[in-house]
């Protein structure tokens, strides 16, 4: 049977971006998979640095994977910095990859070009080696576990690649020990718009957070940018922020319906209380499911306790091969 593996980065509740492009499809695939699903938390230690922020996000991230529907019985999850064996890993991983690799990964690089557009005399300001390292880890996280396939968002590509030659850059040396996995991305889902038309994402300030309560999830909608025409003026819904969104949350007859209105003329602020409607019905079961794990978080500590130990079986077999290929 195939595996797949994917992980989350625990830097606050996911939002609807995650939700439409990783966590939806990667639950799909879980049904048919032999799948492995963890929380980032040693990534997210590039930004938060905060202990009991840093724990909170965690459950987050737990609950809300669970309450779209993950079965731990089914799959495994685990929280990363539960695996001890991803951080030998990710040494050993490091001694095959060059530098060079590392000065061309898209998230070290954009931070460089903030620093030069920002005036900043030092490229590498504010840059630990923490995020330099970052891909390294990334490939620890999924060679580890022999993945096949690894469902990410379009922005992830380069990071599977890495993790394929720096295996292969491995296997040159010692055989073929490593599997080489794969990028699974979800085409139709794309890169979910934020709130200002840019890609949804926290950095941008322009997320809709997974789990608000229904007020606020209306309040955020509301915020979607449009332009300055009056109502009954005919718009064009292959243009449009908000049915791109509503897209994602409807049914096709819906989405000709709701296209038959924008011909016809609709005003904005009755195109984002339909998208609302729809999001609010998909999200408002799994919120309070959601919501019930955040009030008992020893919960999320068994399931991810459970998880951890069926993931540190397969890790240590699979680490203890590579490090016989290395000669430890
Ligand atoms: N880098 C991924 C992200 O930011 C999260 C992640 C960490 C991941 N390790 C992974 C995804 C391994 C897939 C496989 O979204």
């Amino acid at each position: 049977m195939e595996t797949i593996l994917t992980g989350i980065q625990s830097t606050g509740q996911p939002h609807i971006g995650n939700y439409l492009g990783a966590i939806k499809p990667a639950i799909h695939l879980a049904q048919s998979f032999q799948s492995y699903l963890f929380i980032a938390d040693y990534h997210s230690l590039t930004k938060i640095h905060r202990s009991d922020e840093f724990h909170h996000n965690v459950y987050e991230v737990a609950a809300t994977w669970l309450a779209c529907g993950l079965n731990p019985e089914k799959a495994v999850i685990y929280r990363q910095s539960d695996i001890r064996e991803i951080f030998e890993l990710a040494w050993i991983l490091a001694c095959f990859t060059p530098k060079g690799f590392m000065n061309r990964a898209h998230s070290y690089k954009d931070k460089v070009a903030k620093n030069l557009e920002a005036g900043n005399k030092d490229p590498d300001f504010g840059i630990s080696m923490g995020l330099f390292n970052y891909p390294i880890l990334m490939s620890a996280d999924i060679l580890l576990f022999s993945a096949n396939k690894v469902p990410v968002g379009e922005d992830q590509i380069q990071h599977i690649e890495f993790a394929r030659d720096i295996a292969q850059k491995f296997n040159n040396n010692y055989g073929d020990i490593i599997k080489l996995p794969e990028a699974l991305v979800q085409k139709e889902v794309k890169i979910v718009p934020g709130l200002d038309g840019r890609k949804m994402s926290k950095s941008y300030n322009n997320h809709i957070p997974l789990f608000v309560d229904s007020k606020k999830l209306r309040k955020l909608i509301m915020k979607i940018k449009t332009d300055s025409s009056p109502p009954e003026s005919p718009k064009d819904p292959e243009n449009s922020l908000i049915f791109d969104l509503y897209k994602e949350f409807s049914t096709e007859s819906q989405q000709q319906e709701l296209r038959a209105w924008y011909l016809r003329g609709i005003g904005w602020g009755e195109a984002k209380q339909v998208l609302f409607e729809a999001i609010d019905k998909e999200l408002s079961e799994k919120r309070e499911v959601y919501n019930q794990f955040m009030e008992d978080p020893s919960r999320l500590d068994k399931i991810l306790f459970e998880g951890a130990q069926k993931a540190r079986d397969v890790a240590k077999i699979n680490l203890d091969k590579i490090r016989e290929a290395v000669g430890v």
